[in-house]
């Protein structure tokens, strides 16, 4: 099975983890991506938010939520009253899927598998020991899954307090909202955006 386990560094910081990333070939994804796109933020954040994976933009720039999803989670971020430099933003896969579209010019998303979810897995584990932030965000249905296992349904579990699973012990709250890009591709953006940002303020309330 595809696993970066054996490549993740022990008793590095973020620094260190995130320069092994960067020649992660723990899963075929690194072959069409430009580069390996590794969490933002420090080790003192106190917020962990979680996506699904790079986008084009992320892919191109090599740092996460760069692109138009990141726009509405730094609008709803700030509205939520959660301090963007108290976060550390990353996602549950770390290399861009895509495939090209008809004409050869536009690089189209592809949901990742659950086996590069996994494969990917052991970075989020090692960042999210690393920071042990008050609060872990889980962003959309991938988020929540890597989290949470292959049970979590968003719209079911969205909004409320839940707790992240760490091997051995119990690990920091948790709340799981939908994805920013669900904001955008919504036939009704207000209400979405009303959704994430609620659900956002339930994060802000377990803040210390
Ligand atoms: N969507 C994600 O899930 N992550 C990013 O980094 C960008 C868009």
């Amino acid at each position: 099975a595809y696993d970066a386990g054996p490549l993740v560094p022990d008793g590095t910081g973020l620094a260190g983890l995130r320069a092994a990333a960067a020649g992660c070939r723990g899963c075929p994804l690194y072959r069409d991506a430009t580069q390996t796109v590794f969490g933002s933020g420090d080790a003192s954040a106190r917020v962990v938010l979680v996506g699904e994976q790079p986008g084009d933009q992320e892919d191109r720039q090599g740092k996460p939520f760069v692109g138009p999803a990141g726009r509405v989670l730094m609008r709803a971020l700030d509205e939520a009253g959660i301090d963007p430099a108290l976060t550390c933003i990353t996602n549950a896969v770390k290399h861009f899927k895509f495939e090209w579209d008809a004409r050869g010019k536009r690089r189209i998303h592809k949901a990742p598998s659950l086996h590069e979810v996994a494969a990917c897995k052991p970075w989020l584990t090692a960042e999210l020991r690393l920071i042990d932030p008050e609060v872990v965000i889980a962003l959309g249905a991938t988020a929540g899954k890597a989290l949470l296992g292959g049970s979590f349904r968003v719209t079911r579990e969205r909004g409320t307090l839940l707790t992240l699973p760490l091997e051995g012990d119990s690990g920091p709250p948790l709340v799981a909202t939908i994805h920013p890009s669900a904001v955008l591709r919504a036939d009704d953006r207000e209400t979405a955006y009303q959704g994430l940002l609620a659900d956002l303020r339930v994060a802000a309330k377990a803040l210390r």
